[in-house]
């Protein structure tokens, strides 16, 4: 294959201690990525079993290649949130861990012709799967203002939304708006000097959209944990804050004995904490790490077992 799949995998040494892995578990990497992750679980692994799961293709063919020769391994084409339905198809009832790291993978974001980087020009396209019909072309150009306002507020938390839409409108009326350059001039019109931001929020709140990163998350979360052994592992690895607050606050809820009103002097819920939370900081890249891959600036890593 003369493509590489180049990805450092981030907070590596974390993640696999926090799995606290045991050689005959089952264990569900949800965004295999190009494998970094994986590949330190496998080596840790015994008569245990991998279940390696992806939406994008070309990750997986990846994943092929690079673990051929192991027997224990299952790829998965499919999106995570599909948990539930993924281990019933293959026979498990519970594994010993789960890893979600998510967001987009340095190949992903590197491969010009795949339009997620502003740094490159190319076809406006976003897509994590790219047999979806969904891409960012569509998004942009066919997607009415208000939608787009509530997508860049909300998942981009872009304070200029307005007339950053307002000049979309404008110019797709003239011609669409095919390529991510003609996007990022788009914005750099609105706002002309000290813009990264501005347009790298633009472009993750397109990406959130087109892979639909933040619907049932929560939910997913929590099927998650059903599907964890009493003592099992759920580890989630976050980029940004929009995605930390649901696995944070998701988490928080999962791990109370008592949800009643705080105005209830006595309990009354027989709610019951299904987790414990394994770090109540989220653990975050050390200094070397940041300097090695800068990419890891923005991670947050969280975990807990099940009890
Ligand atoms: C940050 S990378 C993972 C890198 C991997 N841990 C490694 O060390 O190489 C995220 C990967 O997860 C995939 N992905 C993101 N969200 C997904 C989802 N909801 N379902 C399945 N795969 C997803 C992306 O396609 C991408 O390949």
């Amino acid at each position: 294959m003369e493509k590489q799949f180049k990805h450092t995998p981030v907070l590596l040494k974390e993640v696999i201690e926090a799995l606290n892995i045991k050689g005959d578990g089952i264990y569900v990497d949800g965004t295999f990525g190009g494998g970094g992750h994986s590949s330190k679980i496998l080596e840790s692994l015994k008569s245990g079993r991998l279940i390696a799961i992806d939406k994008d293709d070309d990750a997986l063919a990846f994943g092929y290649e690079k673990f051929s020769a192991s027997n224990n391994v299952t790829f998965v084409k499919s999106d995570f949130k599909q948990i539930e339905s993924i281990l019933e198809e293959l026979n498990i009832d519970a594994v010993d861990g789960i890893l979600l790291d998510l967001g987009v993978s340095s190949y992903q974001l590197d491969t010009a012709e795949r339009g997620f980087s502003f740094r490159h020009d190319a076809k406006l396209d976003m897509r994590m799967d790219q047999t979806k019909n969904l891409d960012a072309y569509e998004v942009v150009n066919k997607f009415d203002e208000n939608r787009l306002i509530k997508i860049f507020f909300e998942y981009g938390e872009e304070p200029k939304t307005k007339n950053i839409v307002r000049a979309i409108a404008k110019n797709r009326k003239i011609k669409p708006i095919e390529t991510t350059r003609q996007l990022v001039d788009i914005i750099t019109s609105v706002v002309p000097f000290n813009n990264l931001t501005t347009i790298a929020r633009i472009f993750q709140a397109i990406r959130i959209e087109v892979n639909e990163e933040l619907d049932y998350l929560e939910q997913c979360l929590k099927q998650m944990v059903n599907k964890l052994k009493k003592g099992g592992r759920l580890a989630v690895i976050t980029f940004h804050s929009l995605e930390d607050r649901i696995v944070k606050n998701t988490f928080k809820a999962l791990s109370l004995n008592c949800i009643c009103d705080k105005k209830i002097p006595i309990c009354i819920c027989n709610n019951k904490a299904e987790i414990i939370i394994i770090n109540k900081k989220p653990i975050i890249p050390t200094q070397e790490e940041l300097n090695k891959n800068p990419r890891s600036s923005s991670a947050k890593l969280r975990v807990i077992e099940k009890i």
